[in-house]
């Protein structure tokens, strides 16, 4: 089957209505982007690429096949890019089920993330060359692919010395992390950060960018049988404490706070019982951010903690932040240089992942839902 690359509209579910707007005006701005149209009739000289490519929302194993695309020619203003790698990350799995917040037309190609090469470049490109390596803007462009032409402005250049893995996992978790410790709290040296799923990808980030800023981090993780080795490795990487999801409800806790300034910042990637338990550590008008419910349980805050610690219950979306940012993109150039040169430092490392090839793409995305695994899954192209 050959499928032509055209255009993707990211459509708002209903329970995002403001964001229509602006999904419809990616229609445009991401010309080449992922794939809506099909053609039988391509031309065995046509340039075609390899990609992963959903036609109904679903289980990611039952609608997720490898079929081969016919990539459109290259306009003035467009790259052709080879893929190097991507991740499976939880939004990608969420948008092939039809059940995240911003969702694209169908056929799609998987994926949101990853780095590529810059192959050929249009006639009119000004800020790429052949050579460069290069990360999406915004969620939505279907990195689960060989090759693809984009528009120049779907992507921003990384310097080429930064290593692929860390690379290919750079432009949503690093920068969820970055944020979330910029831009809610005013973080100094000796401040301290609780956080759950402390070993998501997030959740490294967090660890190692806090660390790189003399920022404490507290880390709660699921109990598991090499649990110690997981905690040993997240305070290899910088974590200052590392605790089991039940500890937090047992007395002994107080004592860390004998030596540890409470929390100014809560980090919540999971909901339930677990956020309303990092709730219950944060100093006085600290703020607890959301940034994912991996338990699929709502968050609870206790009235306590709204009346007597006056604490902040907030949200945070770094597709959002992006879009916000996407006009003037000197904010993002700034954050991306900073977390590279703290990747050159060796003080950001790429999460623990499993490199899989495309042909392996089923079961690693299988084992990208199973709990418990403490590896991403990215694609080697
Ligand atoms: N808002 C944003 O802008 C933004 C940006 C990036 C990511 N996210 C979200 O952040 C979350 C983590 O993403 P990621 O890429 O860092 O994930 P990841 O590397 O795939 O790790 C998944 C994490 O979720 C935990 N987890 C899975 N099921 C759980 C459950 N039922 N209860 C508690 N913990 C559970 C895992 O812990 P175990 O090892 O114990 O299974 C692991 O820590 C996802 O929800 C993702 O969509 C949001």
């Amino acid at each position: 089957m050959w499928l032509t690359l055209r255009t993707v509209c990211l459509r708002s579910q209903t329970i995002c209505r403001g964001r229509f707007a602006a999904a419809l005006l990616k229609c445009t701005r991401h010309s080449h982007a992922n794939v809506s149209h099909f053609s039988h009739s391509a031309g065995r000289s046509a340039r075609s690429c390899k990609a992963l490519v959903y036609r109904n929302y679903g289980d990611p194993a039952r609608v997720i096949k490898l079929e081969d695309l016919v990539l459109p020619s290259i306009g003035a203003k467009d790259v052709l890019v080879k893929v190097l790698a991507a991740p499976i990350n939880p939004s990608d799995i969420n948008m092939i089920q039809g059940t995240y917040a911003i969702l694209p037309d169908l056929p799609a190609v998987g994926g949101n993330e990853g780095v590529a090469q810059v192959i050929e470049v249009g006639s009119q490109v000004k800020s790429l060359k052949t050579g460069d390596w290069v990360i999406p803007r915004d969620a939505g462009l279907g990195t689960w692919r060989t090759e693809a032409v984009l528009a120049e402005d779907d992507v921003i250049s990384l310097p080429n010395d930064v290593p692929l893995l860390s690379a290919a996992t750079l432009g949503v978790n690093p920068c969820t992390a970055y944020r979330m410790l910029c831009d809610f709290e005013d973080l100094k040296p000796g401040d301290s950060v609780i956080q759950n799923a402390a070993n998501s990808g997030v959740g490294q980030a967090v660890i190692q960018i806090a660390a790189a800023r003399g920022i404490n981090t507290i880390n709660v993780i699921r109990d598991r049988p090499e649990f110690t080795q997981l905690s040993d490795r997240l305070k290899s990487i910088g974590a200052s404490h590392v605790i089991k999801e039940e500890a937090l409800r047992r007395p002994e806790i107080k004592e860390l706070f004998k030596t540890l300034s409470r929390p100014k910042l809560a980090l919540n990637g999971v909901g339930g019982k677990s956020a309303t338990e990092l709730l219950r550590h944060l100093q006085i008008g600290g703020s607890m951010v959301t940034y994912g419910g991996m338990s699929k349980q709502p968050v609870t805050v206790p009235v306590s903690a709204l009346i007597f610690k006056d604490v902040k219950v907030r949200g945070f979306w770094v597709t959002q932040w992006k879009r916000d940012h996407s006009r003037d993109g000197r904010a993002f150039r700034a954050m991306l240089d900073e977390l590279c040169t703290l990747i050159q430092q060796g003080r950001l490392t790429a999460p623990a992942c499993t490199e899989v090839g495309l042909q392996d793409c089923l079961k690693a995305l299988d084992t990208s839902m199973q709990p418990f695994t403490s590896t991403k899954q990215v694609i080697i192209m």
